[in-house]
């Protein structure tokens, strides 16, 4: 039996429980198996979640591009690694093989190593979806620098705090990213960035848009030109496994973004492992994520898992919309895709679409698809299912998340039966947990809780970069003993895990995380605001939108309402991202808040999703007559 790659459910079963038995002796095979090192572990795991602290494969020398290239030039150099498809249909796709791939990041490595990177320093990427942004992450990993990657839809406020947050020494970037019918000029946008960043000394710069750009001398300098100069071989630098290999932000429910910081040795191992059981990738495979590499998503399933398997990776540049409806389909068309995994906000927009979109191509190369992100809700479930998989290519919805490097709650394709909007069961060694409001677990079927996982897993974030209290009070003071999701979950009958939705201040808005937090304190720093709150509120394709309750001062009370609510809007887009910007901004005199202060928004969610037939006691607020006045008021 090859626990590597499971194929029925009565192995799942044997395997999952192997693995929970005895979890090193479990790792302990996987990695040895199917992994080169340059040295073996001294030990498997050492872990106390009361600290917290946790080792994976503790003394154990290696470099996951070795992994993921060196060792797949022996036997499959000339095969596709990336396969490149542009935003514009019309521009040729690049098939870049693991050969070349090897030499591209081995160049791109030495030109790191000549501008003054070495072991330990932080490079921030900040690329649109070309092969340079994986080329960019790898190389860092090669020298052992330690890559952020910043989503390139992040306005120059959120970047230069992540640049700060983490000393970046240098800033890779390109001219401008071209998504659709849209060019950004992400230079002008490091630039203002870097206004407020005295710690980076040097700007590599991609070209891309061939846009116009004004290099800072001494600062910024064209890549390309150095990658022409620069030796194709590069020699890998020997990493504990307990090195980290990355720093990704997230949003906290509170305060600033949360650098997460995965190591070498134990995301190498997970993100492969469920890679190969979750798309069941089979040699001539052609696997295709949509999401972005600046999210975890695409770390995860773009970059580390399918190379560290020698798969077969599309890198998309565009977006499901351009030219038309239908670009997803004719992409998996042209490419015989074989695994597709997508956000179910994707879905649903291209669900309200016309079916001619989707008829038009031939998908009969889809044996796999997938779903992360949010709750996949069952409309969209069934089209995904009957129009896109035409009933045969079973739906893996994945639940997990940044904090957690690689999938925890899925089913296995062809293994796990699925039923819609279930992620079904947890992944080989992975042992959630339900937990009631007084942190005891709760035990049984057909429960529901707060969703914590019980048992260390090799891919889980260590640390948040400078702030291990803040990785503590996050994730481990919540339950005793526990890794606490943030999340809400139901187990069926069978066993099978529903995730519920968040139960903190986080709200996922079209597959991505937001705090209210920094959004909130964000529309307070406009002038005429005295005081905002936000809430989630169900959209037909983001799945939430944002609904602002802001209270203004009396400078404001007298301003035009509409030029209002574009002025916040475009404060928050400046400050954080146009994925922030609200949906619903009502004006209000007053918010609700207990008598210690705190603003109620159990209450708030209620009026936002029009659900006030049972707002429960009002009575105990300081202000309960604003609720009736909100409510009249609401939009
Ligand atoms: O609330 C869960 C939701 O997304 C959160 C994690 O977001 P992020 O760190 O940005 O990572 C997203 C990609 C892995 C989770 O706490 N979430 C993610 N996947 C699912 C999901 N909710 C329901 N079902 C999913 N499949």
């Amino acid at each position: 039996m090859s626990n590597y790659h499971i194929k029925h459910l009565e192995e799942y079963f044997q395997v999952y429980r192997k693995s929970v038995r005895d979890p090193e002796a479990f790792w302990e095979e996987i990695a040895e198996e199917h992994f080169s090192w340059r040295k073996k572990w001294d030990r498997v795991l050492r872990w106390d979640f009361s600290k917290p602290e946790v080792a994976w494969f503790e003394g154990a020398r290696l470099n996951i591009t070795e992994n993921c290239l060196d060792r797949h030039l022996a036997t499959q150099g000339e095969k596709t690694a990336i396969l490149f498809e542009p935003n514009d249909p019309g521009e040729q796709a690049q098939h870049i093989t693991y050969r070349q791939l090897h030499e591209r990041v081995c160049r791109m490595a030495n030109v790191l190593k000549e501008q003054g990177i070495s072991k330990g320093d932080r490079v921030c990427i900040y690329l649109p979806m070309i092969p340079e942004l994986a080329v960019a992450v790898l190389a860092c990993a090669r020298l052992g620098a330690i890559h952020s990657v910043v989503f390139a839809g992040f306005s120059s406020n959120a970047l230069a705090t992540r640049i700060n947050d983490c000393q970046c020494k240098m800033v890779i970037t390109s001219d401008g990213s071209i998504r659709g019918s849209k060019t950004l000029d992400l230079k002008a946008i490091v630039d203002a960035a870097l206004e407020s960043c005295p710690g980076v000394e040097r700007v590599l710069l991609v070209k891309r848009t061939g846009g116009e750009v004004t290099l800072v001398p001494g600062r910024d300098t064209w890549l390309q030109p150095l990658l022409d100069g620069a030796s194709p071989a590069c020699e890998a630098e020997v990493m504990d496994a307990e090195d980290p290999l990355f720093i990704l932000y997230t949003s906290g429910s509170t305060g600033k973004p949360k650098g997460m910081v995965h190591t070498c040795g134990g995301y190498m191992v997970y993100t492969a492992y469920t890679f190969k059981n979750i798309f069941q990738y089979r040699d001539g495979d052609v696997y295709w994520c949509t999401a972005d590499i600046g999210w975890i998503t695409g770390h995860s399933y773009i970059v580390y898992g399918p190379l560290a398997n020698g798969a077969t990776t599309v890198l998309f540049e565009g977006v499901p919309t351009y030219p038309d409806h239908g670009r997803f389909w004719k992409v998996v068309e042209k490419h015989r895709v074989t695994q597709f995994y997508t956000a179910p906000t994707a879905i649903r927009a291209l669900a309200r679409e016309s079916l001619e979109y989707v008829e038009q191509y031939d998908l009969s190369s889809l044996k796999v698809l997938g779903s992360v992100g949010e709750p996949i809700n069952e409309e969209a479930w069934h089209w995904y299912n009957n129009n896109v998989g035409k009933g045969k290519s079973p739906i893996v919805d994945t639940w997990w998340q940044t904090e957690t490097g690689g999938i925890m709650i899925s089913p296995i394709p062809f293994v796990t039966p699925t039923t819609p909007t279930y992620a079904t069961l947890p992944f080989i060694g992975v042992q959630p947990a339900l937990m009631d409001d007084e942190g005891n677990e709760i035990k049984g079927n057909q429960v529901s809780g707060r969703l914590c996982i019980k048992f260390p897993w090799p891919s889980m974030a260590r640390t948040i970069w400078g702030d291990h209290q803040r990785y503590h009070d996050t994730y481990f003071s919540t339950f005793k003993n526990n890794y606490f999701t943030g999340d809400g979950a139901l187990r069926d009958a069978v066993g099978y895990y529903r995730i519920t939705g968040r139960v903190d201040d986080v709200i996922i808005v079209s597959g991505h995380n937001l705090g209210t937090a920094p959004i909130e304190d964000s529309i307070n720093e406009h002038p005429a605001v005295a005081e905002s709150a936000i809430v989630g509120f169900p959209h037909e394709i983001k799945g939430n939108a944002l609904y602002g309750f802001v209270i203004l001062k009396e400078t404001g009370e007298g301003r035009d309402r509409e030029n209002l609510r574009r002025e916040i809007n475009q404060q928050i887009t400046e400050q954080i991202g146009p994925i922030a910007k609200l949906d619903k901004i009502q004006f209000v005199p007053g918010l609700p808040k207990t008598r210690s202060g705190k603003i109620m928004r159990r209450i708030l969610r209620k009026i936002a999703c029009r659900d006030t037939a049972d707002l429960g006691d009002i009575s105990t607020l300081l202000n309960p007559e604003v609720v009736q006045e909100i409510m009249d008021e609401s939009l």
